[in-house]
Formats: structure tokens, C-alpha cells, sequence
């Protein structure tokens, strides 16, 4: 049961800052090789060396994940949970791609019970790779909001999410668009209902400038500032693809697209932008001015043909960042897989993502971008105990090659590019156990 006290042992990994931020003070990160990370009512009481743990806590309880490596549950900062059926869909970019693939299967979430379906797949899914929170976009119907926290909550994660604003025609398909104002009760009925609701967070989730009006985006914004001293996140889409600036900008007779957003007070320290591959200069200084947020999303951008989001850029304008992995347009739910194509995105710009710096994006640094840090992420007293316990054996490559590896960060390197939810033995929610990785029976022939 999880109020009483309990030790987790294994290697334990959590960071308690950016190892690539050199003017930070301090250490970076706590390894104990072989540590025990103590729970109790769903919260962490202590981590550090087992020997010490066992002096400290003579009776402690302990469950032995020894050899494996525990570390802070992932962090999804960028998600769509109603394109769970439409993963890896073939041959467009970007506007042909909603056109052709998003919106026909986003315009079936007005039924409760099918978006249930989903929403509860949904999140298992998450579990089994090892994500305990996300920030993930529903549909414009108020019901697939209700049914992905209904799931959510079932297994008492921390969740962010968000009906979805879209009234523009013809830009907005008709089975898709709701008119501003009814959107913007809808919206507010929401936030009355979920908002703090157990772990439940509420965003307002304009789709992205070329579904919004004017109105809608104000509206929004109004919404925003009402709300966001009790924090109220805001999700969007920002300068993913070519075609589609052109349009936005177009539509909205702006010189920049953040601009669009600016004007209706969308920019802030809880307002999470997607993207961010085409950025102008004064975008980042406007991003960097308002403390807003970006989601970096390498397997979705890589796979719609999007572009290299500029890391040096990101580092040189210091903005928070997150590590999203954009399902459907992504083509993993396990942020492991975005670490392996976020390296891929450095490399052709000359970034190096450092192994430590990866595993931190993973965890405290995208629990920070959501402005979650002080409740998740790692595993100082207090926090919430979310963890994953990871298997650098799960598969025969991984084994023999992590076998000729000698440091922690040639490991992590390792788990970041070979890796996938077939590393993730058990997640742990505010210390219950959520997923347990068995061996699962094999593929059906096609
Ligand atoms: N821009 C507007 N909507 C979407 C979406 O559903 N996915 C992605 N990747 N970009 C978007
Ligand atoms: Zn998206």
C-alpha cells in the first residue's frame, strides 16, 4: 500500500540542475550505484547509498530492483492523445497530413465512449514507456477532455490537457469547429471541473493561429489571464513548417507568427509552444523577454519533414525547453526515442546533446519547462514519486553492448540511443507501481 514506508534499490540517477548550464552551482546530479529511494504516502523521503539508507532506516521494507537504474519518471511536454490512431501515417507534411489524416480521426471525439477507449490506451501506453506526465492536446469536444482525465486519474497521474479552440473556416473542418464564444464556456466549465481536480491541470489550447480567428485567439488570451494565477497553462503550435508560417502570418497580416500570439497576451511562463524549428531572431528574444516555454519535438519534426530546430540557438537565448514527443506526428511515445533523433537533430548542426544533458531534458528539465519542479522530476524530499525502473539488458544489443561500456554516461548514452519502451521494467506513480513490463506475446502475422 502506498502510505507505508518503503526502499527502492538499484542504481539511483536524478539530477538537481542543468549539467550544461556552467554557471550553475553546485553538482549537476546524485548517483548511488547501488541506492535506495525511499517512499512513503506517495512522496519522497530520502534517496542516497543503501548502506547508509539501511543504517537510517533499520526496518525499512525494501523491493530490490538491483541491477537496474531508477530514475525520475519521463516528461512528455508536447502530446496528442486523440492521434494515438493515427501514429505513422504515410507520405505528407504538415497542413495535407491534418487534412488528410488528424482531422477525420479527431472528429470521432465527440462520442464519450470511443474517446474513453482511447484516452485509457492512451495512457497505458505512456506507462508503459515510461511517461508519468504529459502535456497532451484532446479535440475541440468537451467530452475528450473529461475522458482523458477520467483515465488519467484512474491511475493518479499528473496530467496536463486541454480542450482544443478552433473556429476558423474553412481552415477549421466543419466537424471540427466550434464557435469562439461557446468554445470559450466550454473551456471555462472545464477548467471549474478538472483544474487541481487530484493531479489534474488545465491548459487552453488554441490548435495553432490558422484554425483560430482573432476573436478566438483574444478570447483565449482572456481566458489565460483569468486563470493563470491559479496555473493555467496555454498549448500551442509555433513555426513548424514552412507552408504553414506563410499561411499564418498571411491569414493574420502579421510579421511574425509569435507576434500573432503576442497580441492576444498568449506569451507567458506557463505557455508552452510546440516547435519552434523556424524561429526569426526576435521570435527568441520575444520567447526569452515573456519567460515562454518551448517543446522540442525531433521525432515529429524529423518525420513530417518539419526542419532542425536550432539548439545552439535555444542555448544561446537561454529558453526553457522540453523534450515532446508529439504523437502522431511523433513516431514514439518513449521520450528514449526522442533522445535518440534529438542527438541526430545536434549533429547535423554541430550540438553535441550530451548524455547527462539528455537524461536532465528527459526529467527535471522538462518537469522545469512545465513549471513543475517543485512537485516532480527528481528525487529530493517532498517530491512526488514518480519513477521508472530501467533495464539497460532488456534487449540482447543493448546487454552486450552496455557490457563494454564502462562509465554512467557511456550508459546513458547507450539507453538513449538504443533504447525503447522495451527498457522500461516498472513505473511507478506517487510510489504505486502502474506498469510492470512481462514478456508479451508475440506479433500476429499480418
Ligand atoms: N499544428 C496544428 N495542429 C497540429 C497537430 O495536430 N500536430 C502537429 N505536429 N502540428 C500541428
Ligand atoms: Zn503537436
Amino acid at each position: 500500500d502506498a502510505g507505508t514506508i518503503k526502499g527502492h534499490r538499484g542504481s539511483v540517477l536524478h539530477f538537481l540542475r542543468d549539467p550544461s548550464d556552467h554557471d550553475g552551482e553546485g553538482q549537476a546530479y546524485e548517483y548511488f550505484e547501488d541506492g535506495i529511494l525511499v517512499v512513503e504516502h506517495g512522496k519522497v523521503v530520502h534517496c542516497g547509498d543503501a548502506e547508509d539508507v539501511k543504517s537510517r532506516y533499520p526496518h525499512l521494507e525494501i523491493e530490490d530492483h538491483t541491477p537496474h537504474l531508477i530514475v525520475p519518471g519521463f516528461v512528455d511536454c508536447h502530446v496528442h492523445y486523440p492521434q494515438t490512431e493515427m501514429i505513422a501515417a504515410y507520405g505528407e507534411q504538415l497542413l495535407e497530413w491534418l487534412d488528410s489524416y488528424v482531422f477525420p480521426v479527431e472528429a470521432k471525439f465527440g462520442d464519450h465512449e470511443h474517446a474513453s477507449q482511447v484516452a485509457d490506451f492512451f495512457v497505458k501506453e505512456l506507462l508503459r514507456s515510461g511517461t508519468t506526465t504529459a502535456l497532451t492536446f484532446c479535440t475541440v469536444h468537451e467530452e475528450s477532455v473529461d475522458a482523458l482525465f477520467e483515465a488519467s486519474s484512474k491511475r493518479n497521474m499528473l496530467m496536463i490537457a486541454g480542450k482544443v479552440l478552433m473556429d476558423a473556416d474553412p481552415y477549421a473542418p466543419e466537424q471540427l469547429r466550434m464557435n469562439a464564444v461557446k468554445s470559450y464556456e466550454a473551456s471555462k466549465r472545464l477548467i471549474d471541473k478538472w483544474h487541481k481536480r487530484g493531479r489534474c491541470l488545465y491548459a487552453v489550447t488554441p490548435r495553432f493561429a490558422i484554425t483560430s480567428t482573432p476573436e478566438e485567439l483574444q478570447l483565449a488570451g482572456k481566458l489565460l489571464g483569468d486563470h493563470q494565477h491559479d496555473g493555467v497553462y496555454m498549448h500551442t503550435h509555433l513555426n513548424e513548417n514552412k507552408s504553414e508560417i506563410e499561411l499564418a502570418t498571411s491569414i493574420h497580416g502579421s510579421e511574425s507568427y509569435l507576434s500573432i500570439y503576442d497580441k492576444a497576451k498568449l506569451l507567458g511562463p506557463r505557455s508552452v509552444f510546440a516547435h519552434c524549428v523556424h524561429m526569426k531572431d526576435s521570435e527568441w528574444k520575444q520567447m526569452k523577454a515573456t519567460d515562454s516555454v518551448m517543446a522540442f519535438c525531433p521525432t515529429s519534426n524529423l518525420f513530417l519533414g518539419s526542419g532542425l530546430v536550432d539548439l545552439h540557438a535555444v542555448k544561446e537565448h537561454k529558453i526553457r525547453c522540453g523534450l515532446g514527443s508529439d504523437v502522431g506526428g511523433g513516431t514514439s511515445f518513449c521520450q528514449l526515442q526522442s533522445l535518440n533523433e534529438a542527438y541526430k537533430v545536434g549533429q547535423l548542426s554541430g550540438f553535441k546533446l550530451d548524455p547527462l544533458s539528455a537524461f536532465y531534458l528527459l526529467t527535471l528539465g522538462s518537469a522545469s519547462a512545465l513549471s513543475l519542479n517543485d512537485r516532480i522530476g527528481n528525487f529530493l524530499p517532498g517530491k512526488e514519486a514518480d519513477f521508472v525502473v530501467l533495464d539497460p539488458g532488456s534487449t540482447a544489443l543493448l546487454r552486450h553492448r552496455v557490457s563494454l561500456s564502462s562509465t554512467l554516461q557511456e550508459k546513458l548514452f547507450l539507453l538513449a540511443t538504443l533504447g525503447d519502451d522495451r527498457c522500461i521494467a516498472k513505473t511507478f506513480v506517487t510510489g504505486c507501481c502502474q506498469f510492470q513490463r512481462r514478456l508479451e506475446k508475440s506479433a500476429q502475422a499480418l
